[in-house]
């Protein structure tokens, strides 16, 4: 037994945060990294009467965590967070011999991962907006189309690829931005156009099945989304229905970047081919309202609800993290290994 009765009482926030990621209340890569390791915090605080070594202290939380990574299986956010979390409370174990210190130093690592989530975002942002201003030529403002929701209610605020949306506006040279609906969950309608809206920015909403329409029509001249998870050759998971936007860009020649932390990268992946991609409930598709509201097919059909897709990274032009845009060699591949060695040098 590693804890006492009233440490086994207290509520397990970490056990509720599974859940609400699970059920898409919190949802996002970085926000689903960011709320399970505050979740686990709160717990920890509430745990001063763990009466046990700092190794069970650490081995309790690597515990919590690995429960905590098992929500959502595409995104790369979390596990990264729960690694590098786990690395901090097994070197305050090996320094310290109170529960409480590991407890601590898992605390504090949480919540400096909060501020550098919004940190790392406003980067993105000022190189993002710098990437699209170079990319002007004699136009003064240029329209950006977005999928899913990569802002503010995705991060722990400011926003991935809606950061950079957001920044290429406070710069002046945003002509409008277009969100997606986002089917089936419909994360642009209900949130990012929520965001945009807020913010006052000039905004357009489409359906997903309007964007190969909207590039025709020459009203776009970059597309931009975030990422769940980036390979180490720059193929990347994202929100169903980025491979075909980025396929639809690469059609009429508009530059598709993906905009994302380092966080998102994963670079023991060679390639995307084995990122797994999470299927959900057929209810999303069958029923209104991403699955809430009534039915709408037909009884009896099947159904196939991949929530993500790879996009390979030939239709990318470049993918915008807080260190800088990584773009392409003369041979046409992304070397994200070398811009990371490069970076972490720095
Ligand atoms: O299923 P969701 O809503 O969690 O999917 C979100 C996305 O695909 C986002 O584009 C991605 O997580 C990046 S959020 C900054």
């Amino acid at each position: 037994m590693l804890f006492n009765q009233s440490a086994t009482s207290v509520v397990h926030f970490s056990f509720s945060i599974r859940f609400a990621i699970k059920e898409m209340v919190v949802r996002g890569a970085p926000a689903i990294a960011i709320a399970a390791a505050l979740s686990l915090a709160v717990e920890a605080v509430n745990l001063e009467t763990f009466q046990g070594t700092a190794d069970a202290a650490a081995s309790f939380l690597a515990q919590k965590l690995e429960y905590l990574v098992s929500s959502r299986p595409t995104a790369v956010n979390l596990s990264d967070a729960a690694t590098k979390l786990k690395e901090i409370t097994v070197k305050a174990a090996s320094t310290r011999s109170e529960a409480n210190a590991v407890f601590q130093a898992y605390i504090e690592a949480a919540e400096i991962m909060l501020e550098d989530d919004v940190a790392s975002n406003k980067a993105i942002g000022s190189y993002g907006a710098s990437c699209f201003e170079s990319q002007l030529n004699d136009a003064k403002k240029i329209s950006i189309l977005t999928h899913c929701n990569t802002g503010s209610l995705a991060t722990a605020g400011y926003g991935t690829a809606l950061g950079v949306i957001r920044a290429v506006h406070a710069q002046g040279i945003l002509e409008k931005a277009y969100c997606t609906e986002t089917r089936p969950f419909n994360q642009g309608s209900r949130l990012t156009a929520f965001e945009l809206v807020h913010d006052n920015i000039p905004a357009t909403l489409i359906a997903d099945s309007a964007a190969a329409a909207l590039m025709k029509a020459g009203c776009v001249q970059g597309v931009i989304v975030g990422a769940d998870r980036v390979a180490a050759n720059g193929d990347t998971a994202n929100k169903i229905g980025t491979y075909s936007l980025a396929v639809c860009a690469k059609h009429h020649g508009i530059p598709f970047y993906v905009a994302a932390p380092l966080t998102s990268v994963d670079l023991s992946l060679p390639s995307g081919e084995s990122i797994v991609i999470e299927e959900r409930s057929p209810k999303e598709l069958l029923n209104s309202r991403g699955g809430l509201g009534e039915q709408v097919a037909a009884s009896g059909i099947s159904v196939w609800n991949p929530a993500f897709d790879v996009t390979p990274a030939n239709l990318i032009s470049g993918i915008i993290t807080e260190k800088g845009v990584i773009t392409k060699s003369k041979d046409e591949d992304f070397d994200i290994k070398g811009f990371v060695l490069k970076v972490v040098a720095q």
